[in-house]
């Protein structure tokens, strides 16, 4: 069986500014579609359009052009659709002067899904059961971040549309909230669609992703699929100096304190060997690796600047 498809972008495009003189593209022809049951990332350095995108899936602003389906559902003739789905966006308010707890309360009575265990559930789970009596005011941003996640949850919703829901939080609370958003789709069959451009975060929790870069999605597929055979070669050597310099003649190179990250194949590996020896410069090791989504990112984002 195949799964349902959870949000299904058509065309969809948004340009700001149109009477003015600097009319900006935010998104242009974008063509998503999501599954259900996975963690979907939505990649894409600053200002690619990525909260312009989540805010026409919620129907928070409306597109130029272009439709967004949420389960078979046009969210805008259909915004009961919208019951099916939790957010956590950009800038989020709470009241400052009221409890994170309250916060909740509050949040859940408005949408007529007060359930004062399923609070304190979610309190424990998002990491601020021990702070939820103090005044969001006093909040730190992960602390923020981890409430507004929490709101997200509160009407148990089958989707969770998430904009950059580790900003803000240290390693150990990225961490955390991987492993909670991993949960959430294996343990309870969700579909998280989530944007960042911390692509060493999202490589960890992803089952697919789309990169986009300029209001256009660059590259989609399945992480593996996406990493499967590209490998990097790793080289130290000496003069570090020297064999970078050496080596961008022929391959793009991205350097370290103590090694090199050259883009070439294990098969180069001779042939890079080579070139440094030749150069008088001294090699201790070369190894190949799998590339990170990372410097797979980079090396797209590269690519399509090259391009325009
Ligand atoms: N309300 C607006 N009016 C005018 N331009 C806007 C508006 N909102 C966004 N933009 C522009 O649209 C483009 C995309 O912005 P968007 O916020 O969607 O990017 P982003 O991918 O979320 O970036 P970031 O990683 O910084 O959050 C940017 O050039 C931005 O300046
Ligand atoms: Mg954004």
């Amino acid at each position: 069986m195949t799964a349902e498809i959870a949000i299904q972008t058509v065309n969809l495009s948004k340009t700001f500014g149109r009477r003015g003189r600097k009319r900006i593209e935010a998104v242009k022809h974008l063509n998503l579609e999501v599954r259900a049951g996975q963690v979907y990332g939505f990649l894409g350095p600053n200002g690619a359009g990525k909260s312009t995108t989540i805010r026409m899936l919620l129907d928070l602003i409306h597109p130029t052009a272009g439709d967004v389906y949420l389960y078979g559902q046009h969210v805008h003739r259909h915004h009961e659709v919208l019951r099916r789905v939790g957010a956590l966006v950009e800038g989020a308010t709470f009241y400052n002067f009221l409890s994170g707890r309250r916060n909740l309360e509050v949040l859940a009575r408005t949408a007529n899904c007060y359930d004062p265990r399923r609070i304190e559930q979610l309190l424990e789970q998002v990491g601020l059961a021990e702070r939820a009596n103090q005044r969001v005011k006093g909040y730190s941003t992960g602390m923020k971040q981890r409430l507004g996640l929490a709101a997200a949850l509160l009407s148990d919703p089958d989707l969770l549309i998430l904009d950059e829901p580790t900003n803000g939080l240290d390693p150990g609370g990225m961490h955390e909230i991987r492993t909670f958003i991993r949960r959430l789709v294996d343990e309870q069959g969700k579909t998280v669609f989530l944007s960042s451009h911390l692509l060493g975060e999202v490589e960890q929790v992803c089952d697919r992703v789309a990169i986009i870069n300029l209001g256009e999605i660059v590259r989609e597929g399945a992480v593996d699929e996406l990493l499967a055979g590209k490998s990097t070669l790793r080289v130290e050597a000496r003069p570090l100096q020297r064999a970078a310099e050496v080596l961008r003649e022929h391959w793009p190179v991205v350097t370290n304190e103590t090694w090199l990250t050259v883009s070439a194949a294990h098969e180069d590996s001779p042939h890079v060997v080579r070139r440094l020896v030749e150069a008088g410069v001294d090699v201790y090791q070369v190894a190949a690796q799998r590339q990170t989504l990372e410097e797979y990112f980079l090396a797209v984002v590269r690519e399509k600047v090259g391009h325009a």
